[in-house]
């Protein structure tokens, strides 16, 4: 029987409607694409020697420590020396949030020594910063965008050494929007049972079945390691770029044009790295191809390391999200190139830290739009901005 002109419509929408999901703006997709990464990775390289660090200047080895039990996630923020604007925002909004969902979390800023062209950030302003904040871990390397890998690994290297408790910790820059809350959630939803026990909303169906940590009803259960976890935009067949003058330049000598594209990365803007991630990272990375691209430089150790990266649409990359009440309070986990008065703005937007908000983020339909519709609206952000 011959479709009618409705019915064929239909079926053409609903394919058109299938196709979308799947290839289009809302992610699905790269999600499923980045599940099956895993089977096809070469086998793990074995540890090679420590990594060759530059010293702490400023060490803020107790940075972890503190009331309330270590950090269930730890934000680390890429930032530069003069960058006090940036700074200062995000301890305004969302950096000052010492807990979500009952767990908490802890945000520092990693920075270099700063170069001889920005006066107005000599190295003592930094120990005064310090001293006041609590917040800055420094190191000896000079601050520059090339440097940015050199930055990240001592950031890492500093989570393992001295806040090695914590379960996650997400890298992220200072011109970067953190939904904190919507961002445990996601971890603790990622990580099943081992955060829901440890948040303790969990009924206690562990102790019936005779799970030792929760004997005795202990208020802090033995924390079972995290699985490995990369998580975050994923870039996939990058090809480096070999226009002279641009930041992320790489000679031929870098990564020369017969190794092909960099194998799959998370986006340095934001990618989160499970405790185990990070000590698996760390391990390998002196024996990795060493690139002063940063996000570049994580996913080739992570993949020597036999790890590879999950997608996350809702971290954003190099995505901007127009501000918007739904996109920041509900579906978004990081927006990228907000500066610190639009910081201030999304704060606001999304309720600050007024811990009771009255009304919704997203009313009906915009919860069914979801992540879909930040996306369409970014897209056309970007014609217009
Ligand atoms: C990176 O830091 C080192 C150590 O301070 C310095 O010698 C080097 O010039 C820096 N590289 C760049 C590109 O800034």
């Amino acid at each position: 029987m011959p479709l009618s002109l409705f019915q064929r419509l239909l079926l053409a929408g609903l394919l058109l409607l299938m196709v979308w999901a799947l290839l289009g703006p809302a992610g699905l997709g790269e999600e499923l694409l980045s599940l099956s990464l895993a089977s096809l990775l070469p086998a793990p390289a074995s540890p090679g020697p420590p990594l060759a660090l530059p010293r702490l200047l400023i060490a803020n080895e107790g940075a972890c420590g503190g009331p309330g039990g270590p950090p269930f996630l730890l934000i680390l923020v890429t930032s530069a020396p003069q960058n006090l604007n940036q700074r200062n925002a995000i301890r305004a909004s969302w950096g000052g949030q010492r807990e979500a969902r009952g767990l908490r979390v802890q945000t520092l800023f990693l920075l270099g020594e700063p170069g001889g062209r920005h006066p107005g950030s000599r190295g003592d302003d930094l120990e005064r910063e310090s001293a006041a904040q609590g917040d800055i871990v420094q190191a000896a390397f000079r601050d520059s965008y090339r440097n940015l890998t050199l930055k990240t690994l001592s950031g890492l290297s500093w989570a393992d050494k001295h806040c090695p408790m914590a379960r996650y910790v997400l890298k992220t820059d200072d011109d970067v929007f953190v939904n904190v809350p919507e961002l445990v959630s996601e971890l603790v939803r990622r990580g099943g049972h081992g955060e829901q026990r440890e948040r303790g909303t969990e009924p206690r169906r562990g102790a019936e079945a005779g799970d030792a940590g929760w004997k005795g009803g202990s208020p802090s259960p033995v924390r079972q390691p995290t699985p490995p976890l990369y998580l975050g935009r994923v870039h996939w067949r990058v090809y480096p770029i070999r226009t002279p003058g641009s930041k992320h330049q790489l000679s031929e000598e870098q990564w020369p044009a017969s190794w092909g594209p960099f194998p799959p990365y998370a986006s340095g803007t934001g990618y989160v790295l499970s405790a185990s991630a990070v000590q698996l990272i760390l391990k390998v990375a002196s024996g990795a191809h060493f690139l002063p691209l940063e996000d570049v430089f994580v996913g080739i150790s992570a993949r020597r390391g036999g790890l590879t990266p999950t997608s996350c649409v809702k971290l954003a990359g190099a995505t901007h999200y127009p501000l918007d009440r739904c996109c920041y309070g509900k579906f978004l986990l990081t927006s990228h190139k907000v500066d610190p008065w639009k910081m201030q703005e999304a704060w606001k937007l999304v309720g600050g830290s007024d811990g009771e908000r009255t009304a919704p983020f997203c009313s009906w339909l915009q919860g069914v739009l979801g992540i879909l519709r930040c996306r369409v609206i970014a897209w056309f952000h970007s014609f217009t901005a």
